[in-house]
């Protein structure tokens, strides 16, 4: 025999030495749900371990992820139910919980990437990404608003908006704002190819931005679809994307592995709230290893062409990788 293919598999040392894919804080982007109040930390009944903060109780944990070497953390804000309607004026209220957010959070932490969601659901009475007439979701005047609420978030010191609404040709008139209003430093992280997931079931929990009618069908991809990811990508590259986003990132190592190819840009992928919900479900059930769990899903993500993962096992997948080296 000449061909051994065991010998690089021998001992620990040899297999780190020809390891093709590894993790590192710097891979990570951390999403944060904040809500109003002080002292609050509420647990997520449907992602155990994870929690709602509100401002203050935040950035205690933002240091505690930036001590660790996260320095990238995705913002999400709970939005009270009375500030909700359908044309996103919370979304864009200058001093809204986002806003003071982004600020406070880059003034204690000017080093962490701040970077925010952008989409109506969680400012919207009906749950939806945009604004609604006669029950459709409405494209244009949708983006307006999204390009504002960009604007509104690099005013308050954001580094990156992520627009995750899948309206048609929201990346360049965002683009166009932020330039329009001298923000020539701030990225645009466009959620590209996102699908219509059951796995975002638990985020909308957090959120409580789950849909009031219907689902997201007409604006999320279809699961079937791969061609079509290839589109979305492509499009949003040439209005201007700095970073490209595929979501779910568990259930869709294919798509990333083909935008990878496609795409000469940073490839992000969103390893989403049911992706976490499963593992610690299993874990808790005692099925499997949640450490060994969490490596080898976020491994295999980045194997698949990820640069970065979105992923609310950040912190825990720093503290093990800590442990391991
Ligand atoms: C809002 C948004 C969603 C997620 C990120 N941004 C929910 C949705 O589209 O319904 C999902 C994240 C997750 O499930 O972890 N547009």
């Amino acid at each position: 025999m000449i061909r051994r293919n065991r010998i690089l598999r021998q001992s620990a040392s040899v297999r780190g030495m020809v390891r093709e894919t590894t993790l590192q804080a710097s891979d990570f982007i951390l999403p944060v749900f904040i809500m109003e109040g002080q002292q609050v930390k509420e647990e997520i009944a449907s992602m155990p371990g994870y929690y709602r903060y509100s401002l203050d109780m935040v950035i205690e944990e933002l240091q505690s992820c930036y001590a660790l070497g996260i320095r990238c953390a995705l913002l999400f804000a709970k939005v009270d139910g009375e500030l909700k309607d359908n044309t996103g004026k919370e979304a864009v209220n200058g001093d809204g919980l986002m806003q003071r957010s982004v600020r406070a959070i880059k003034n204690v932490l000017p080093d962490m990437i701040v970077m925010t969601d952008v989409a109506l659901d969680p400012y919207s009475s009906f749950g939806h990404d945009g604004i609604v007439e006669n029950h459709k979701i409405v494209n244009d005047k949708t983006v307006d608003v999204l390009a504002r609420m960009s604007v509104s978030h690099a005013r308050a010191g954001a580094d990156f908006v992520a627009p995750s609404d899948m309206m048609d040709g929201r990346i360049g008139v965002i683009r166009e704002a932020l330039e329009m209003e001298g923000f020539h430093n701030t990225g645009i992280m466009s959620y590209a190819a996102k699908y219509a997931s059951c796995f975002y079931g638990p985020f909308r929990d957090a959120l409580d931005s789950a849909p009031g009618f219907g689902d997201k069908k007409t604006y999320q991809m279809d699961p079937s679809n791969r061609l079509e990811a290839i589109k979305e990508v492509r499009m949003d590259v040439e209005e201007g994307a700095d970073i490209i986003m595929v979501k779910p990132a568990h259930a869709y190592l294919d798509i990333i592995r083909e935008v990878k190819n496609e795409i000469k840009l940073p490839v992000s992928a969103y390893h989403v709230s049911g992706e976490y919900a499963m593992i610690k479900a299993a874990a808790k059930a005692g099925y499997l290893n949640e450490d060994q769990a969490i490596l080898e899903v976020l491994t295999s993500i980045k194997r698949a062409g990820a640069d970065l993962i979105a992923t609310y096992f950040a912190k825990h997948a720093v503290q093990l990788l800590k442990r391991n080296t």
